[in-house]
């Protein structure tokens, strides 16, 4: 599975990063994905983060 964060939408609101650590961090004041997938064991609260994104900035794959 892989997730992407669309830059020009995030408001750096920090959701995703509290909800699915392992997958977003924080670069500067947008979110952005570590790695180039996503471990399997976070997929879950992946998915739950893109649900959970007020501008709907993250898409999974
Ligand atoms: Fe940005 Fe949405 Fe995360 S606004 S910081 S991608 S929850």
């Amino acid at each position: 599975m892989q997730a992407k964060v669309d830059g020009d939408a995030c408001t750096g609101c920090e959701m995703c990063t509290q909800t699915c650590p392992e997958v977003f961090e924080m670069d500067g004041d947008k979110s952005a994905v570590i790695g180039s997938s996503v471990p399997e064991d976070a997929e879950e609260t992946c998915k739950q983060a893109a649900e959970e994104c007020p501008v709907e900035a993250i898409s999974v794959s």
